[in-house]
């Protein structure tokens, strides 16, 4: 079969490279890719959002299967664009409809449907302009820290944690006066929760459900967690307090009523569904929903998925999820994510990548690379992301660390103490 996969960060180059090991696939595109995707398929020069291009490909190059990578083009509603066309409805998509995108796309949706289906999350009320003095009011009766969230998509900057009462009620004001633009329209401010967070994903055919391995980000810039947040440093898989027991709880109460929750309310979900937790006391919580999978946590999941990921693709696709089985490789996988200097705040591209061709040990996924003057480029913050094994997750640092001494480029940056917080 023939499959487009639509991104161009390191979490597509590392479904790229899962694709492209199934016997199931004749041809992977990839639109746009990166110049790491290059290597498991043929990019093409299409953008996500642009549906209309997309559709047009697909029918041109027979394309079987779209499997999109970012949360925009489903939030948008690509899924609905497709059934909806006649030709292309044919064409399975691998990412929610635009209302099961909702769960990413506006924090108010996720909470509301959090609360109807009984799954554990931090209370929360949701305020406008309109109800701005209840939420003011609501805000007093909290304890500090306050979680202040823009309810619909920002980067990634959406959310707020301020220790002050004062503070925290003008940035309310803020958020409503469009600091975070529409995306701040709407606010959800939340208790706060303390504990450790880890990733955990399933992939639903609307029904039924597998549950991949688990992973943990680290998402600050600097090292011991310090320091703005960015779009993720490194991650490790597996992670050590999701034992047996905390799994069966996150299956329990959060994975099979979120499901179930989707199917009740008649939502059309095939694809991905992130659960962003955090461990409070041994009780696992949702902070957060997303619609796709996680970057940088894709590239030790992929590593650690033992199934031929196009079967599981078609069988969420069929509906026949039910009959899968998910096999871990046991060993550890991590990444460490090699950024340009400055990042997440400003910094330069264009600068030449050396070395990757003798990272051994590691794959060395593309995030933003790009091909200029047939030289390998940076074209992003986060540039390469180093995915390896070990028996020990020290054992597989050690690989990526080695390597991220090896590739090389002007103002590269990492962090050394990726799974600093786990046994
Ligand atoms: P989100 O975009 O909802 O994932 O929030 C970004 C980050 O803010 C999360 O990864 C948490 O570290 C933190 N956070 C969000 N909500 C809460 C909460 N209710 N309690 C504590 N920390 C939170
Ligand atoms: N690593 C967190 C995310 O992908 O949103």
């Amino acid at each position: 079969m023939n499959i487009l996969l639509l991104g161009s960060g390191g979490r597509e180059h590392a479904l790229a490279w899962k694709i492209a090991q199934s016997p199931l696939v004749d041809k992977l595109y990839i639109a746009p890719g990166n110049a790491g995707t290059a290597s498991c398929g043929e990019n093409v020069a299409l953008k996500a959002e642009d549906f209309a291009a997309v559709g047009e490909f697909a029918l041109a190059h027979g394309i079987d299967m779209l499997v999109v990578g970012p949360e925009a083009p489903l939030v948008a509603g690509i899924a609905d664009y497709f059934k909806n066309d006649g030709r292309l409805s044919k064409i399975p998509v691998i990412g929610p409809s635009k209302q099961g995108a909702q769960l990413e796309g506006s924090k108010d949706f996720a909470k509301h449907f959090m609360q109807r289906h009984g799954i554990p999350t931090a209370a929360y009320f949701s305020v406008t302009k309109e109800n701005k003095q209840e939420g003011l009011d609501f805000l007093k009766t909290m304890k500090a820290p306050y979680v202040l969230k823009a309810d619909g998509l920002a980067a990634g900057k959406g959310v707020l944690i301020i220790n002050d009462l004062q503070e925290a009620c003008e940035e309310l004001d803020n958020m409503l006066s469009g600091k975070f633009g529409a995306a701040s329209g709407k606010v959800v401010l939340e208790e706060f929760l303390s504990g450790i967070e880890c990733s955990v994903f399933a992939l639903t055919d609307g029904k039924d459900y597998v549950i991949l391995p688990e992973a943990k980000d680290y998402k600050r810039i600097g090292e011991g967690d310090t320091g703005l947040n960015t779009g993720g440093m490194g991650a490790v898989s597996p992670v050590s307090f999701c034992t047996p027991e905390f799994m069966q709880k996150v299956e329990s109460r959060i994975v099979r009523p979120t499901i179930g929750g989707l199917k009740a309310e008649n939502i059309d979900y095939t694809g991905f569904v992130f659960f962003g937790l955090i461990n409070v006391g041994g009780e696992p919580y949702v902070i957060e929903y997303n619609a796709r999978m996680g970057d940088p946590e894709t590239e030790v999941v992929m590593l650690r998925l033992g199934n031929d990921i196009v079967d599981l693709f078609k069988a969420a696709a069929d509906g026949t999820l039910a009959s899968k089985k998910i096999e871990k490789d046991p060993r550890y996988a991590v990444t460490v994510m090699l950024v340009s200097g400055g990042y997440p705040g400003e910094y330069e591209k264009g600068k030449v990548i050396n070395g990757l061709d003798k990272v051994e040990g590691s794959v060395a996924f593309h995030a933003g690379t790009a091909i200029k003057d047939g030289k390998t480029v940076t074209s992003g913050g986060r540039v390469i992301a180093l995915s390896s094994y070990g028996a020990s997750k020290q054992e597989a640092l050690s690989a990526s660390f080695r390597n991220a001494a090896i590739v090389d480029f002007d103002g590269k940056y990492y962090r050394r103490d990726i799974g600093f917080d786990l046994q």
